[in-house]
């Protein structure tokens, strides 16, 4: 069962988006209170927000956690990461092939073992409590066991995870692989057991074209019609070694979208990681089957797999989501992972605003997995996930915030300069988890 928790107020420098920037004035996209208060009820919801002035008397006796001229947003979601990778970061590999191959499939094979895999689980949402992440859409290993450790230790934390087990069926070593069949079955049970508990919901998980037959893409798309409340995960056209090896495994497809596509695994409820090199009828099919891209910018840098033309996407309409990918991403912080997506966008001969960059943090990635309506704001009824962050963490970012002169700047700053020192406090469900001194 999760953690009880006590009624409190919150105070702080209040942020939270309404609206996409892009489509709205960037005034009016989002709410500020400056001098604001967060009253969360006994069941972790948010039971009244305003001005600290106006709290109602009902609150007055409550704890009050007051982070002064900090800021407090809503939890920041990320959209992609994996689980089994999180002490796998920063691996000397050449590409995505040779590093999936060299060491993440070795990693991951320790997952078979429960001791190892619950130990891990709570090593590694520890480390998303440290960087102010309160939701996130996870990849785990082929065993039921790693998930299974994965929702219990979420479960117990009252935390929203989308997840699901891989399914891989070739070119990984035998302690990597199930078959068409036991994917099958293993997910349908892992649905039953677990999709709904809680704020846990399941992701069917297809790894990616390469490491699975037809069979397993053509049960990995029944799964989706017989549970089409689940969101479906795989990663999509993230290195051209990637591109080609699909190319010659599925001979008749048009492109790698098309392979997906065959097998019933596009939708409103499918992510796609990495997305990077896609050509137009690609696009065309992931925009009109309301698909969403995942934006991995420090994984696609470190493993040179290319520049994803995020903004152009959006002006597609294309619906996007923004995630670390650990461990091919080299940090947790969704602080830092906002950053690289700018230094991309620069490359791209674009811009992507602070504005633009915090939205998709935290509504964006609410929308896209659909957990928007109580989640990703901050709003009467919605779960107190909160992220607290201090624009002077380090001394040399107090010295840069006394030049900021507006929120756009206090926000650009953070994500430039920010890491998981700036994340003050997280409140999941309303509890605070973050360690502090
Ligand atoms: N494609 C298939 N598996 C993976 C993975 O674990 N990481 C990344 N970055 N890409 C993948
Ligand atoms: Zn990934």
């Amino acid at each position: 069962m999760p953690m009880k928790t006590k009624g409190r107020v919150v105070r702080g420098h209040i942020v939270t988006f309404d609206e996409q920037p892009c489509r709205k004035m960037a005034d009016d996209c989002l709410t500020e209170i400056e001098n604001g208060a967060i009253a969360i009820s006994d069941t972790g919801r948010i039971s009244w927000l305003g001005d600290f002035s106006d709290l109602p008397g009902e609150y007055a006796d409550q704890n009050v956690d007051d982070h002064g001229k900090c800021l407090i947003l809503p939890g920041f979601i990320d959209a992609h990461l994996h689980f089994p990778q999180y002490r796998m970061i920063a691996a000397y590999g050449k590409d995505l092939l040779d590093w999936l191959d060299r060491y993440t499939f070795v990693e991951e094979q320790k997952y078979q073992d429960p001791v190892h895999a619950a130990h891990a689980a709570g090593c590694f949402l520890s480390e998303l409590t440290n960087n102010g992440i309160t939701g996130a859409m996870v990849f785990s290993t082929i065993h039921p066991e790693a998930l299974d450790a994965l929702f219990c230790a979420a479960r117990k934390q009252n935390r929203a995870i989308v997840s699901g087990k891989t399914m891989m069926d070739r070119r990984a070593p035998a302690g990597l692989c199930d078959t068409a069949s036991t994917s099958y079955v293993q997910s349908k049970a892992l649905i039953e057991k677990w999709h709904g508990v809680g704020r846990l919901e399941y992701a069917i998980t297809p790894r990616f074209a390469v490491t699975s037959t037809e069979s397993q893409l053509e049960l990995a798309g029944t799964l989706c019609r017989e549970f089409p409340q689940c969101r479906m995960q795989t990663h999509l056209s993230e290195n051209t070694g990637e591109i080609d090896t699909v190319a010659k495994d599925f001979p008749w497809s048009k492109d790698y979208t098309d392979v997906y596509d065959r097998f019933g695994l596009l939708g409103s409820k499918s992510f796609f990681a990495h997305s990077i090199h896609l050509g137009e009828r690609e696009l065309s099919r992931l925009q009109e089957s309301k698909s969403t891209l995942v934006h991995c910018p420090t994984s696609n840098n470190f493993l040179g797999s290319g520049l994803m033309p995020f903004k152009s996407f959006e002006d597609m309409n294309i619906s996007l989501a923004v995630g670390c990918d650990i461990g091919g991403g080299t940090s947790f912080s969704m602080l830092q992972t906002l950053g690289e997506a700018y230094k991309v966008s620069q490359l791209s001969g674009t811009r992507l605003s602070a504005f633009d960059a915090f939205y998709y943090a935290t509504l964006g990635n609410a929308r896209a997995l659909q957990m928007d309506n109580e989640m990703g704001m901050l709003k009467e009824g919605y779960w107190s996930d909160l992220v607290v962050l201090d624009p002077c963490a380090t001394p040399i970012m107090k010295e840069r915030h006394t030049l900021s002169g507006s929120l756009h700047d206090v926000l650009f700053a953070l994500m430039i300069m920010g890491d998981d020192r700036a994340i003050r406090q997280t409140y999941i469900a309303g509890v605070p988890c973050k360690a502090t001194l």
